[in-house]
């Protein structure tokens, strides 16, 4: 098969890894793809929201399965228009996608639905934001979040009624994020440990994921801006059997389900945003598409090939498709840019790559990366995961913290405490 892998990410180059394997393959192309990606596929320069240009490729390439990776396409609608060319894709088409693309969409479908979910109201203006806030219905902190797609940094936690204000202005009047803050959610704050669900949805019938935990923040402990993830490790310490049917049976079957039956067939991947409350999980966010460093951990651990189950769920023929997953733990640690997520450079040149890549039992997926006259350059936020499968979680982290000294650029930084569990949460 002739397949292409839209993106550039480190959840990129780990499908391209993993695809690669596949003995169904004949050519692997990435769109636009980075350093990482290049030694295993050939890289073609279109960027993943140019939806024509793509389907041209496709299908002047004679594409015979196209995997896209991140959301903006989906929202774009890449999805309809590979199909309406006759070209196999994976992922949701653009009204499913909503799911991801509007937080207010996403709301309404799971309060008509009774899917739990933080209780919110939504405004279609500055001055009805500013209404809302000053009933007091809801307690601080509250958050604010814009409706549309914001790279991650769309909801906003908001400490008092002046912060609040300050935030509805940014969002709506100043538009920090464009379109995307048109209209905005004021919702409830909810506490508890946060973790993410991930599942295969073939519109009819769901797989899981292996499960997984990503840590956020920017820093140690926590601390810090929310980033995209920072770091991953398989299995998830938090899920057990009793929380995974529970959170299959009361979010993720009614959400396919009830998708089904508004006309949204749900295919390609459902990543949940959960909340553990006292009052049991409750949806913080839907994603449509494979997590972000999730996707490192999983493909490790993947020992089913990659194109058979993509292709199960584009043909909606899942059922018939058990994913086969080595018992064993992974987990991917992040080196980014000093400054992410915030203003950071770029174009630092990386040392120390090849000889690191080497190492038995270390695999480095590359993110933010290029390569130039011989020499690899930061060109991101984060620029590598550096990732290891071992018997035990220790093992796997010890493996990648002991390679990790062999890699440095101006400004690298990473967290050491990922895979960590705080005592009382265990
Ligand atoms: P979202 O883009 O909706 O996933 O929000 C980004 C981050 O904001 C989440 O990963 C949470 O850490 C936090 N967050 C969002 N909504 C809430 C909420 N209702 N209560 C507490 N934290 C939230
Ligand atoms: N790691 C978070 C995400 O992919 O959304």
């Amino acid at each position: 098969m002739r397949i292409l892998v839209i993106g550039s990410g480190g959840r990129e180059h780990a499908l391209v890894w993993k695809i690669s394997q596949s003995p169904r393959l004949n050519k692997l192309f990435c769109a636009p793809g980075n350093a990482g990606t290049m030694g295993i596929a050939k890289n073609v320069e279109i960027g993943d929201s140019d939806i024509k240009g793509l389907a041209d490729f496709a299908t002047q390439e004679k594409i015979d399965l196209t995997v896209v990776g991140p959301e903006l396409p989906l929202t774009l609608g890449i999805v309809d228009e590979f199909e309406e060319r006759g070209l196999e894709i994976f992922g949701p088409r653009k009204s499913t996608a909503e799911l991801e693309g509007s937080k207010v969409f996403a709301k309404q479908f799971m309060e008509r639905n009774k899917i739990p979910t933080a209780m919110s109201r939504i405004a279609e203006s500055p001055e009805e934001a500013k209404e809302i806030l000053n009933t007091g219905e809801f307690l601080y902190p509250l958050v604010i979040k814009a409706d549309g797609l914001a790279a991650g940094k769309g909801a906003i936690i908001c400490e008092d009624l002046d912060k609040a204000k300050e935030v509805v202005n940014l969002i709506m009047v100043k538009k920090k994020f464009g379109k995307a803050g048109r209209k905005v959610l004021v919702e409830e704050f909810l506490r508890g440990e946060e973790m993410s669900f991930i599942v295969l949805s073939d519109g009819n019938n769901v797989v899981p994921l292996v499960t997984t935990m990503d840590h956020k923040a920017a820093f140690e402990g926590d601390k810090g801006p929310n980033t995209g993830g920072m770091g991953a490790i398989s299995p998830s310490p938090y899920i057990d059997d009793e929380l995974f049917s529970e959170i299959t049976e009361s979010i993720v079957l009614p959400t396919v389900t009830r998708m089904f039956e508004e006309g949204r067939k749900y295919k390609g991947v459902l990543y949940v945003g959960l909340m553990l409350t006292e009052e049991g999980p409750k949806v913080l966010e839907y994603n449509c598409r494979f997590g972000d460093p999730e996707t490192q951990p999983q493909m490790l651990r993947m020992e089913s090939d990659l194109v058979d189950v993509l292709l199960s769920i584009v043909r909606e023929e899942v059922s018939e498709q058990e994913i086969k997953w080595s018992p064993k733990a992974s987990a991917c640690v992040i080196l980014a840019s000093g400054g992410y997520p915030l203003e950071h450079e770029k174009g630092k040149r990386i040392e120390g790559l090849e000889e690191t890549s080497k190492i038995p039992g270390i695999t480095l997926f590359h993110a933010g990366t290029k390569y130039q006259e011989e020499t690899y350059y930061t060109n991101g936020g984060r620029v590598l995961g550096v990732c290891a499968s071992e018997e035990s979680l220790s093992e796997t982290l010890d493996r990648i913290y002991n390679a990790i000294p062999g890699i440095s650029f101006d400004g690298m930084f990473y967290r050491r405490d990922i895979g960590s569990v705080k005592e009382d949460k265990r």
